[in-house]
């Protein structure tokens, strides 16, 4: 079977550099902030072009402590996109306050700044007062924040990017962690920098915002440990995952760029084969996923039963829109109905994607897709 992300071909490259990391946190023993952590910190920050990184335990908490950095109250709405992973949506009821969900665009599959205006009417009508917009850069691809910001400027909102899928991507030149006020990360061990384990980061320029979220990864502390300034949770990223990070952040951008090569000639071997993921005006991908739309009617499962018989592994990502789980279908959604939502969720198809995919490995794939349909 070819492997759907081939995580232990990445390790083969920095493993020295792993177990050298490991080795010097069991000597100095300090798990938990170890100076590991802020030297990733700022690594991270570099690399993203912000002045803060706020390292976490995942990328869920990274939005949860975003979302307290901006003061989310219970009650409140915050718009989100219904085709994302579960996250996304579900950090605002966990601070009892609503996600209203809004259309995605066909071709980007990300938040479409058209269908704004219907969510906020939708909230509206639910008696609820929008604070917010969590965009999500789907499958590696950032949304189309420049148009998403100024609508939310135009309304007041606050704009805040969930990039668990999209760290290293950019959008009209702008990298990714400074295409909104506030940006969060997940290193899930899939995602294109990923630790072993779970982590996540927060980037912002805001300094308040910054401390706050500081504060809140340790219990609220003040300037001391036992100085519980603010209610906060137990959110930090160990010194252990901060090592494999710093060993994957070495070959990164190589890893993007042989990624982007992957989804290029995925491009040319699939097409009038499959509807291939295209990149809207201004952006970049860092291809986490490389998702086809198979044509409408298409028998899903037994496409991905064939492509398994000839050593294909598939995934859908994702196969029911959020405003359909059952925890979540009281809360708003746009009245347009997320058709476009409701589309993707039955066509989509996510094809295995990494960096060290070789192209003997994409013709198979694609030859085993076309027998399929
Ligand atoms: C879009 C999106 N947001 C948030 C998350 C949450 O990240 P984590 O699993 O690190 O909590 C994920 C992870 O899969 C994700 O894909």
């Amino acid at each position: 079977m070819i492997p759907f992300i081939d995580l232990a071909a990445q390790q083969a490259r920095i493993r020295d550099k792993i177990e050298a990391g490991f080795g010097t946190v069991l000597d100095h023993g300090a798990y938990i902030m170890g100076p590991e952590v802020g030297a990733i910190e700022a690594r991270l920050a570099e690399a993203a072009g912000t002045k803060h990184c706020i390292s976490c335990s995942s990328g869920t908490d990274a939005l949860i402590l975003a979302l307290l950095a901006k003061g989310l109250r219970p009650g409140q709405g915050v718009i989100v996109p219904s085709f994302t992973f579960a996250a996304s949506a579900e950090v605002m009821p966990v601070l009892g306050a609503i996600p209203v969900f809004a259309e995605v665009d066909p071709i980007t599959f990300n938040l479409d700044p058209a269908g704004l205006p219907a969510a906020m009417t939708a909230a509206k009508d639910a008696g609820i007062q929008v604070v917010g917009i969590i965009g999500v850069g789907l499958f590696g691809q950032p949304a189309d924040y420049p148009a998403i910001s100024s609508f939310a400027e135009s309304e007041g909102l606050w704009v805040m990017d969930d990039a668990a899928q999209s760290f290293g991507a950019s959008h009209s030149g702008i990298p990714v962690g400074q295409l909104a006020e506030i940006t969060c990360t997940s290193f899930f061990p899939a995602k294109p920098l990923g630790c072993y384990g779970d982590g996540g980061a927060v980037f912002t320029d805001d300094d308040g915002q910054a401390e706050i979220m500081r504060s809140c990864r340790i219990h609220g502390m003040g300037r001391t440990r036992y100085e519980n300034i603010r209610i906060g949770m137990t959110a930090r990223l160990d010194t252990m995952q901060a090592a494999v990070l710093d060993a994957k952040m070495d070959i990164f951008d190589d890893e993007l760029v042989q990624r982007q090569q992957v989804a290029d000639l995925y491009a040319t071997l699939l097409d009038g084969i499959v509807e291939t993921p295209r990149l809207g005006a201004g952006a970049t991908s860092s291809w986490a996923q490389y998702t086809v739309k198979l044509p409408a009617g298409t028998d899903r499962d037994a496409v991905m039963a064939m492509l398994r018989d000839k050593g294909v592994p598939s995934a859908i990502y994702y196969p029911v829109p959020m405003h359909r789980q059952p925890p979540y279908r009281a809360f708003p959604a746009s009245g347009c109905g997320l058709e476009v939502t409701r589309d993707l969720c039955e066509r989509v198809l996510a094809l295995p994607m990494h960096p060290y995919l070789v192209p003997a490995q994409q013709q198979q794939i694609a030859e085993a897709m076309q027998a399929a349909l």
